[in-house]
C-alpha cells in the first residue's frame, strides 16, 4: 500500500519533566513553524536537488570534462554554482540559526525557574559528579556547532543549565519529531538491538561517552534497571541539566560525570558495555584514536562496545555523500567530512581489538505512537509504515574474553 502523508506533530507533545521549559502560545507556534518548514525542505525541496543535479549539474560537467565528477568534493564545487540547491541550502541553514534562536528566547525568559528546579534535584547528589578542572577539547569549542552558539559547555550564569535546555527543546524540531517525544530513538535503537542480538544479557556497568543530556543514555538505564550507567560528557551545563531530567524521569542509575573520552577516569576493564551515540563526528583526527583506546582499555574482558553514528561515506555514491556532507561546510560541523571517511575498522585494529573484532550493523528509530498513530492497514511493528524515522550505522567490536 502506497504510504499516506505523515502526521504532523507538534512542539506540545515533547515528553515533559521537571526541568523541561515552558512556551506561550506564539513560541509553539514559531517552533512548529520551523519544524514543518524542516519537513517542506526535506519533502518538498529537497528532491529537486537530486533533479538537478541529475539534469543539469552532472550533464554540464559530463560535457565539460568527459566524465561524472569522481567524489563528493566535485559533486559540490559544481552544485554550489546551481539555483536550486543555493535555495534549499540557505533555507537550511537559516532555519538551524532560527531554531536556536528560538529555542534560547524561550530557556532564556525562564532560566532562573529552570536553572531553581535543576538545583533542587542536583544539590548534594552523588550521582552528579562536576570536575572544574576539565579543559573543553578545542573541537568542541572553537566553532558555535551546528549554530549553537556557545556550544555545550558555555555558562552565562552560575550553575548554568541553558544549553542543556536549548538542545533538548530544538531537537525535536530538527528532527521533525522523528526520534520521539523524548528525542530518544537512538537509544531505544540501541536497546532494541541489544535485546535481539544479545538476549538475556544484562551488563552490569555501562559508559555512555558524549552523552550531553543523557536523552540516549536513558534508555539504556530504564533497560538495564539493575545496571550502574555511568554518563560522560566534558560540558557543566548539559551534565547539570542531564542529570536533573533522568531523576525527573523517575531514572536512578545514571551517574552523570564530568570527565573526558579522552582520558576516561575508571580503571582498566570497568564496563560490560561502552557506547556513544553521535559523537564522533565532533571529535578530530588526533582524538579519535585517543578516545577509543580508551575505549578498549576500559571494557571489560568479553565487553561490547556500540557507537551510533551515520553512514561512512566509503563505497556511497558521490551524490549522496556530498549531500550527507552539507552539514560540515553549511551547518558549522568542521570534522564532519573528515570522520566519515576514516577507516574505522583500522581505528578499532590500532586502539588495541583484535583484527576481525570489527562489525558494522544498521538500526533504526522506532516510532513513537504517540505521535505517528500507525495509518490504518500498516503492520503491527512495523518501522517502516511512514518512512520517516531515520536510520543509522552502528559499529563496534567485542573485546576478546569472557564477562566476569
Ligand atoms: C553531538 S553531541 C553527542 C550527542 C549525544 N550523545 C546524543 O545521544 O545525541 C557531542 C557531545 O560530546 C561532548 N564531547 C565532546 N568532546 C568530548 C570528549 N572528548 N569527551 C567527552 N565528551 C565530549 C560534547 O560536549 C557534546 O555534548
Amino acid at each position: 500500500m502506497t504510504n499516506p502523508s505523515p502526521p504532523q506533530p507538534s512542539w506540545r507533545q515533547i515528553g515533559r519533566h521537571a526541568v523541561f521549559p515552558n512556551a506561550t502560545h506564539d513560541e509553539v507556534a514559531r517552533f512548529d513553524f520551523l519544524m514543518r518548514l524542516n519537513m517542506h525542505l526535506a519533502q518538498a525541496v529537497q528532491p529537486g536537488v537530486k533533479l538537478a543535479y541529475d539534469t543539469r549539474v552532472a550533464p554540464a560537467f559530463a560535457a565539460e570534462h568527459g566524465r561524472q565528477p569522481a567524489d563528493r568534493h566535485e559533486v559540490r564545487k559544481a552544485m554550489q554554482k546551481d539555483l536550486h540547491y543555493q535555495l534549499w541550502s540557505a533555507l537550511r541553514r537559516n532555519t538551524m540559526e532560527q531554531r536556536q534562536q528560538a529555542g534560547r528566547s524561550v530557556v532564556f525568559r525562564q532560566l532562573a525557574q529552570l536553572r531553581a528546579a535543576a538545583d533542587k534535584i542536583n544539590e548534594g547528589a552523588s550521582t552528579l559528579k562536576l570536575d572544574s578542572s576539565i579543559v573543553q577539547p578545542r573541537y568542541a569549542s572553537v566553532v558555535d556547532i551546528h549554530c549553537m552558539p556557545g556550544n555545550y559547555h558555555t555558562e552565562e550564569v552560575a550553575r548554568d543549565i541553558a544549553p542543556g535546555a536549548n538542545y533538548d527543546a530544538g531537537l525535536f524540531v530538527t528532527t521533525a519529531g522523528a526520534l520521539g517525544s523524548y528525542s530518544d530513538g537512538g537509544g531505544q535503537a540501541v536497546v532494541d538491538w541489544l535485546k535481539k542480538n544479545k538476549p538475556g544479557w544484562s551488563p552490569k556497568r555501562i559508559l555512555d561517552i558524549g552523552c550531553t543530556i543523557g536523552h540516549n543514555a536513558v534508555p539504556l538505564a530504564q533497560a538495564y534497571p539493575d545496571a550502574q550507567v555511568v554518563a560522560i560528557d566534558t560540558a557543566a551545563p548539559v551534565l547539570r541539566y542531564g542529570h536533573a531530567r533522568a531523576v525527573s524521569l523517575g531514572v536512578g542509575n545514571i551517574e552523570f560525570q564530568q570527565a573526558s573520552g579522552e582520558a576516561v577516569p575508571f580503571q582498566e576493564g570497568e564496563f560490560d558495555l561502552v557506547t556513544t551515540a553521535m559523537f564522533w563526528h565532533e571529535t578530530s583526527t588526533k582524538a579519535m584514536p585517543r578516545i577509543m583506546k580508551e575505549v578498549h582499555r576500559v571494557l571489560a574482558p568479553g565487553g561490547l562496545t556500540l557507537h551510533l553514528e551515520q553512514p561512512q561515506y566509503q563505497n556511497m555514491a558521490p551524490f549522496e555523500a556530498f549531500m550527507r556532507d552539507w552539514d560540515s561546510y553549511n551547518n558549522n560541523e568542521p570534522f564532519w567530512t573528515r570522520m566519515h571517511e576514516v577507516d574505522l575498522d583500522a581505528l578499532m585494529t590500532q586502539s588495541g581489538f583484535p583484527s576481525g573484532a570489527y562489525f558494522e550493523t544498521t538500526m533504526q528509530a522506532k516510532v513513537d505512537r504517540t505521535l505517528f498513530p500507525a495509518p490504518a492497514g500498516s503492520e503491527p511493528g512495523s518501522h517502516e509504515d511512514y518512512g520517516r524515522t531515520p536510520k543509522w550505522t552502528a559499529f563496534g567490536a567485542i573485546k576478546p574474553g569472557a564477562l566476569a
